[in-house]
């Protein structure tokens, strides 16, 4: 069975979504770079072990990453998915789990990486918006897409309402994504990421018109 350890720095409604999931791997630990993360009561509510590792005790992110990447072997993690987790991993530790980390993001990658994607998506005045889930590599929000979910944007829709309503679908996507990887349905491998055992090169979309 995987072992997955989710890495949390808020709120955590998409922690609950694996957790409510049943996935066919285990969510053997949370780890917060916050202590008041509401994420991991959800955790200890839960039963699953959590670990705070507060960035600000250490002189550098590759000092703080290290204690993580040693938590996470502790664990014997097979699978790290980060849950609203707010810090950039240095290239070591993105480098170590390469293949072995997911993320979700709140746009339809490749478009608007990085910060505030509901009001950029507004001020460019695009009809679609969403989420997807990536693979992590080093340069951010660019590793290979394994599933999206697709909404149209409203005449009045704002960033508050935007971010409402990708959340839901975050909640359908992350868990199903997480649990092909569980299950076999996706296999990264030297040879590309495969769904089903062929070649993915266009993630699963999801749409929600
Ligand atoms: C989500 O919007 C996710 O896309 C982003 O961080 C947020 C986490 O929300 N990476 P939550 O803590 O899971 O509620």
């Amino acid at each position: 069975m995987i072992k997955i350890a989710v890495l949390v720095s808020g709120s955590g409604s998409n922690l609950q979504a694996l957790i409510d999931a049943n996935l066919s791997g285990q969510i053997v630990g949370v780890i917060s770079n916050k202590p008041e993360a509401y994420a991991l009561q959800r955790a200890k509510t839960a039963g699953i072990e959590t670990a705070v590792i507060e960035h600000k005790q250490y002189p550098s992110r590759e000092a703080f990453d290290d204690v993580m990447h040693q938590k996470l072997l502790d664990w014997n993690v097979d699978l790290v998915v980060l849950a609203g987790f707010m810090r950039i991993l240095s290239a070591r530790f993105v480098e170590a789990w390469q293949g072995k980390m997911v993320n979700i993001h709140p746009s339809l990658l490749p478009y608007y990486k990085g910060m505030h994607t509901h009001q950029r998506v507004l001020n460019t005045g695009d009809v679609l918006h969403g989420c997807t889930v990536h693979y992590v590599t080093a340069e951010l929000d660019a590793g290979q897409a394994l599933t999206q979910a697709v909404l149209k944007v409203k005449a009045d829709d704002t960033v508050d309402s935007l971010a409402n309503r990708v959340h839901e679908l975050e909640h359908l996507i992350y868990p199903q994504a997480v649990e092909w990887i569980c299950n076999g349905t996706i296999q990264h491998t030297p040879q590309g990421v495969l769904f089903r055992k062929k070649t993915m090169n266009e993630p699963i979309q999801f749409c929600k018109f």
